[in-house]
């Protein structure tokens, strides 16, 4: 983990719920917010990236801050912002049912019961947040709109994949958005572990990468 200010992310996460248009998602990302402050300075991003403690809330930072600026790169894009950022700042907030606050602790075991292996974090999820909207008076299919953005940003069927594949470009943006974060981040120290040409391998990744070759190439 780098130099990372949990309080400073936090802070950058509610700058990003201030550029949501809809009353009713800032206000409930607002709550959601404040309400899983604590869990979300805690918990881990998972075993596989952000392993460690508030790991979570630096990759929802991280995939908000990704996808707002995919979809910066499309100007032109017809694509609802307030659903991405929404859809973006509460996709991974059902790990915090499923994680352990993380320790540095050798006996630190990150899944907290039954409900990450029955459950998954996607359908987590997509609860937590249509508990928070029930409190709402919003339109019932815009708000299955909203519930997708989480329950499907896996972009896969899969143990602890996604409830159903996507159906809207905005929550696509969010899946690659999450998809990039994760696999890039563990790849930092074993990385500057490699040398040229050699072969590595990231924890996540499906196979092994080799290192590139160029003579103008500067390892860091
Ligand atoms: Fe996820
Ligand atoms: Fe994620």
């Amino acid at each position: 983990m780098d130099n990372i200010n949990l309080n400073e992310i936090y802070n950058k996460c509610l700058e990003f719920i201030e550029q949501i248009k809809n009353p009713i998602l800032k206000d409930c990302c607002k709550k959601i917010y404040s309400d899983y402050k604590d869990k979300l300075f805690n918990k881990p991003g998972t075993n596989t990236h952000h392993y460690y403690k508030g790991g979570l809330l630096y990759h929802i930072y991280c995939v908000t801050r990704n996808a707002i600026t995919i979809t910066n790169l499309y100007g032109n894009l017809d694509v609802d912002l307030d659903l991405i950022i929404f859809g973006s700042l509460t996709h991974d907030i059902g790990k915090t049912r499923d994680f352990n606050d993380f320790t540095d602790d050798e006996s630190y075991i990150m899944s907290s019961g039954n409900s990450a292996d029955l459950l998954g974090h996607s359908y987590e999820g997509a609860h937590i947040v249509e508990t928070y909207l029930s409190n709402y008076d919003i339109d019932e299919q815009f708000k299955n709109q909203v519930i997708h953005m989480i329950g499907s940003h896996m972009n896969e069927y899969s143990e602890w994949g996604a409830l159903v594949m996507p159906k809207m470009l905005e929550v696509t943006i969010i899946s690659y958005a999450d998809n990039i974060d994760s696999h890039l981040e563990p790849a930092h120290k074993i990385l500057s572990l490699a040398n040229k040409g050699e072969k590595y391998k990231i924890i996540n990744a499906p196979r092994e990468y080799y290192k590139s070759l160029n003579p103008y190439y500067n390892k860091k």
